[in-house]
């Protein structure tokens, strides 16, 4: 999609009246077949167990400390415990290392889960390929993967996006895609909605197993950064299943006390020249709880010298103008935005809208209850707001949109993709969003970004 010609906002001055009654950005012409979403069967090739006895399954890792020098890899044993070990080796290097993790389980209504083993492997060289292998004693399985370079605020890294995921056909081809695609992700940004095992009946479990071994062929080679969603609450009362987040918080370990959070849904990583904060959209997050202490301790650490770019994560979006979970982000809205923007956030992306869209930079800080100063205006001190819930989950697409486009709204679409942030330096990051029906090297959206502390300037498409 090239240039967009409706003038909406003008360059440093205010919204214009005129441009009350004129559209948004761009709403994408490309109609995506019509069909309907649905799940792999369980015996698909992308869900097979590893052969022999006792072999893990399901292997991811993720940022184990603040800054990219730890490492936790976790997998599942079917059979029985086995070993909570994980030896590990530098590429060019015959001297193993080991590494020892811990182990859990639970039972969620009938189903009781395998062995989840966690390990945290510590004290990794920065930029540094590592091999490490798991099923010590057993049946082993050996991957690797790189370290990132050394935080600092000229290194390039380049993330991926993706959110809502689940286990369709649609969800491996975005999974396929983002493998295939040339611009190539260090790291996964997963904005929540992992498995959709809760659609279906008692919430079967055994869609959590299978998800992990679908994902496995990206999630065990590079770390992706976990949010969490509406689908990992998993609160099923009615089934004596009324602790919240329960399969989600044995499967998937977070470095959440490196950031000084309390509790594994909100939490901050660095990597490269990204500051990374992840926020809980299910948790609470209004004046005195928790979740807004840490955040109102957290934004003044953010060190733009040493890492330029400002990420936030969430699930549920803000900005959204799809007829889908229609302001449902908006109590934290009202909580979080003024701070995004005293801190000049980069960049906001969310999922939970199955669709794709990205915002203007604007903001919505000004109603004070009597004012009734209620309309979003540009800012550039504030993010940008990408929705990239588009990964493809059984429930299928989300294509009624609110009419006519919301100003602020500056390209959306309803199709199944995913996205990559490539971050070249302190100044400018390039962003390409990929629609599953074009080629893996095809953008459907670009922008470079410019970095809101070391490079203000106004680069929204639409003016
Ligand atoms: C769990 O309960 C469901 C519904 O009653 C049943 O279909 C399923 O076979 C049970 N699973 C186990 C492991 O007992
Ligand atoms: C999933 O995608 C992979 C890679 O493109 C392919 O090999 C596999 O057959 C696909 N599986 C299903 C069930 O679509
Ligand atoms: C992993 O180890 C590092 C280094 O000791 C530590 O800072 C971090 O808190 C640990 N992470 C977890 C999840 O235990
Ligand atoms: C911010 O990071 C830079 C570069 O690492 C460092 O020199 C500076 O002391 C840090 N500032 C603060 C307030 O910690
Ligand atoms: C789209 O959403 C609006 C608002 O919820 C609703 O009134 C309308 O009927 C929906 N249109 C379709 C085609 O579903
Ligand atoms: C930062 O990257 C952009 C895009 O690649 C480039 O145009 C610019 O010259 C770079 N800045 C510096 C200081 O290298
Ligand atoms: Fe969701």
């Amino acid at each position: 999609m090239g240039v967009l010609w409706w003038p909406v906002f003008v360059v440093g001055v205010l919204v214009l009246e005129s441009a009350l009654i004129a559209d948004g950005g761009l709403t994408s012409s490309f109609v995506r077949k019509v069909e309907k979403t649905i799940d792999m069967p369980l015996d698909s090739d992308v869900f097979t167990t590893p052969p022999g006895y006792n072999a893990p399954q399901q292997v991811h890792i993720t940022q184990g400390d603040h800054v990219g020098k730890a490492m936790i890899v976790s997998w599942v044993t079917m059979d029985e415990p086995g070993s909570n070990t994980v030896y590990y080796w530098r590429q060019n290097s015959k001297r193993k290392m080991k590494a020892e993790g811990m182990l859990t389980k639970y039972s969620f209504f009938n189903y009781t889960s395998g062995f989840i083993h966690h390990c945290n492997i510590t004290h990794l060289k920065h930029d540094t390929k590592y091999n490490y292998m798991v099923g010590t004693g057993h049946t082993t399985r050996t991957f690797w993967f790189t370290t990132p370079p050394e935080v600092g605020p000229d290194v390039p890294y380049t993330f991926g996006l993706i959110g809502d995921l689940g286990q369709s056909y649609d969800s491996n081809i975005t999974l396929s895609h983002y493998e295939m695609n040339p611009v190539k992700g260090q790291t996964v940004l997963f904005v929540g909605d992992i498995s959709y095992a809760d659609n279906y009946p008692n919430h079967d479990n055994r869609r959590w197993d299978s998800w992990g071994r679908f994902a496995e062929r990206s999630t065990a080679y590079q770390p992706w950064i976990w949010t969490v969603g509406n689908h990992e609450i998993d609160f099923a009362p009615e089934i004596g299943e009324d602790e919240p987040f329960k399969p989600y918080s044995h499967r998937y370990h977070v470095p959440y006390k490196s950031s000084g959070s309390t509790a594994p849904f909100w939490y901050s990583i660095k990597r490269a020249s990204a500051h990374i904060i992840v926020l809980a959209s299910y948790s609470a997050y209004g004046k005195y709880t928790p979740q807004y202490k840490w955040l109102e301790q957290e934004l003044p650490k953010v060190n733009r010298t040493e890492t330029p770019w400002l990420i936030v994560l969430m699930h549920s979006p803000w900005y959204n103008s799809y007829n889908y979970h229609y302001m449902e982000g908006e109590t934290m809205r009202v909580m979080y935005e003024p701070w995004f923007v005293k801190y000049k956030v980069d960049v906001v992306f969310a999922g939970h809208v199955h669709a794709y869209e990205r915002s203007e930079r604007v903001s919505n800080i000004a109603y004070n209850i009597v004012n009734g100063i209620c309309k979003p205006v540009t800012d550039q001190s504030a993010p940008v707001y990408i929705t990239i819930g588009d990964g493809g989950n059984l429930e299928g697409l989300a294509t009624n949109m609110t009419e006519p486009q919301p100003e602020y709204s500056a390209f959306r679409e309803a199709s199944f993709g995913h996205a990559t942030f490539d971050i070249k330096n302190r100044t400018h990051a390039f962003y390409g969003w990929h629609r599953n029906q074009d080629g893996s090297a095809v953008t459907g959206d670009t922008m470079w970004f410019y970095n809101r502390y070391w490079h203000p300037e106004d680069e929204s498409t639409s003016v």
